[in-house]
């Protein structure tokens, strides 16, 4: 198999104030292969959200190299890097991200808008995907009206809308309870079966059960573990 992505000696600070530099990565080096679903691990403030952000090309690397499916990201302008974010990633964030007040299907449709794809068949592929997740009842359905595994649930039917080959969650079982964990990472264990790459960000130790690798982030870096 080969590396879908390949990050060499990344470096990464914030600076909240002129005076103030806060690392986050500090030469993170990582391959991941196609179809494999890796956990990041790692306590809050370890740097987990800030390498998931590059790795979906919603921020750049201070300094290193990231190679995401055969593409040399450092070499790409602001839309071009939207324009791989969109084709390839899809994104699942612990507070679901979702728009409150609209449906599952008003929510789930949103990448396609982002994309030259059709609208037609938009929403012919979030009914499939409603189904595939269990949830086709809830189509017309509020999110304000929905429980957390719901929740989670559109969000990541959402994140599959644009078939992206890569799927980052960040802390996805974050807010829910342990038996709605299980559903969800049920979920990402069957998108895995189907060739999805997924990388998980988490502080969870069930994840461990089901990913095929468990990489523990500390100051800025990462180990096997
Ligand atoms: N926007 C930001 N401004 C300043 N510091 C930040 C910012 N985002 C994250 N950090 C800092 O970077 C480090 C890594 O944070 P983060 O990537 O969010 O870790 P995790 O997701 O593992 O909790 C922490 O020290 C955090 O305080
Ligand atoms: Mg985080």
């Amino acid at each position: 198999m080969t590396n879908i992505i390949e990050i060499k000696n990344i470096e990464k600070s914030y600076y909240p104030s002129r005076s103030v530099r806060v690392p986050a990565l500090t030469g993170l080096s990582l391959c991941v292969r196609e179809g494999e679903m890796i956990a990041i691990y790692g306590v809050s403030g370890s740097g987990k959200s800030t390498l998931l952000h590059i790795l979906g090309g919603l921020d750049r690397p201070d300094s290193g190299e990231y190679i995401l499916d055969g593409e040399v990201m450092g070499e790409k302008n602001d839309s071009q890097l939207a324009r791989v974010r969109n084709e390839k990633i899809g994104f699942v964030l612990q507070d679901f991200g979702l728009i409150a007040n609209r449906t599952a299907q008003d929510n789930v449709i949103v990448p396609v808008i982002f994309s030259k794809k059709s609208l037609r068949e938009g929403y012919k592929r979030c009914k499939n995907l409603l189904d595939k997740l269990g949830i086709p009842e809830l189509e017309r359905r509020k999110v304000s009206q929905m429980s957390g595994g719901q929740k989670q649930r559109v969000a990541i039917a959402r994140a599959l809308m644009n078939e992206p080959k890569i799927l980052l969650a960040d802390e996805p079982s974050g807010a829910l309870d342990s038996t709605t964990k299980e559903e969800i990472y049920a979920m990402f264990d069957m998108l895995r079966k189907e060739g999805k790459t997924i990388i998980i960000a988490t502080h969870d130790h069930a994840i461990a059960q089901i990913a095929d690798r468990v990489l523990q982030m500390k100051d800025g870096q990462l180990s096997e573990c």
